[in-house]
């Protein structure tokens, strides 16, 4: 079951898959996701930008960190902002502010905020350099820019059949994200002139039978996949017989999944 203080909030979601899975993503990596937050080391009134806000969960923890200094999230659909803007006002938190900007060309001077931050954006964006150019942008000099991706999603499978094969690489070759952006960072933040860069990996690890909280978060997954199905796997009876693939993998004793995430951060030289 869904076990922290994000449950009311999941069940007010009905509807919203993308939000529900979101919310969910963030459950499941609590520890690892208050962990970056720590490493920020951010200070009461830093102002920060949250590229790719989505429903606006990072943007929250980085307000209740940065307070009484602003946060700003932007997301390129209107309605995680809508959505962002009236979880924060139901939670009380004031020190942030949303806008539908898109993260390759914001509206924002240069040299504004102490931290930019985007997590788990820069893969499914056409052009990533892009956004990393806006973030180094709008960052003042001295101050940091925080990329967090994750690395190898749905790609260290054990033990694999030639069915589950067949699936995943159907999934892989139709997935619009790139799903090893995270090994790619510290190459593209050298390349953005960027000094003191640090990264840190964490292992997800999934082993044994699926948790309920895993089953509920692949159910919403392949509800989202349900209405291109017949563009990916060519009709609804393949899509049903490969989610059961899948869902039977998730019951096995023997079952081994991970992937990593990465926390990488560099300065905006002075
Ligand atoms: C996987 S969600 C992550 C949300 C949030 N950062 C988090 O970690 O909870 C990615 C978000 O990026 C947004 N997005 C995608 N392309 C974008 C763009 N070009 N500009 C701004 N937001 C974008 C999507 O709408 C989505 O809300």
């Amino acid at each position: 079951m869904i076990v922290t203080k994000l449950t009311s909030l999941y069940q007010e979601f009905e509807g919203d898959l993308e939000v529900k899975r979101m919310l969910l993503t963030n459950e499941m990596n609590y520890e690892i996701f208050q962990n970056h937050f720590d490493m920020l080391e951010i200070r009461p009134g830093m102002n920060i930008m949250d590229f790719g806000c989505g429903p606006g969960i990072s943007t929250r923890d980085l307000a209740r960190r940065a307070n009484p200094g602003m946060v700003f999230g932007i997301d390129i659909k209107f309605s995680a902002i809508e959505t962002a803007a009236s979880i924060s006002k139901k939670e009380g938190i004031h020190n942030v502010q949303f806008a539908k900007m898109d993260a390759s060309k914001v509206q924002v001077h240069d040299d504004t905020f102490h931290i930019t931050f985007a997590r788990n954006l820069l893969m499914s964006v056409p052009r990533p350099q892009k956004v990393l150019k806006e973030m180094l942008r709008v960052t003042r000099p001295g101050g940091l820019i925080a990329i967090i991706s994750s690395d190898g999603f749905m790609s260290n499978i054990y033990p694999l059949n030639k069915e589950l094969k067949n699936h995943l690489e159907i999934l892989q070759n139709n997935q619009p994200s790139n799903i090893h952006m995270g090994r790619e960072l510290y190459s593209r933040l050298s390349k953005l002139g960027l000094v003191n860069i640090q990264v840190h990996i964490d292992n997800f690890i999934s082993k044994g039978p699926a948790t309920q909280q895993e089953i509920e978060y692949w159910t919403l997954m392949y509800q989202q996949i349900e209405p291109i199905a017949d563009k990916i796997f060519g009709g609804l009876d393949k899509f049903n017989q490969d989610r059961e693939i899948w869902f039977n993998f998730l019951q096995k004793e023997d079952r081994f999944d991970y992937f990593q995430i990465f926390c990488v951060t560099g300065r905006k030289p002075r």
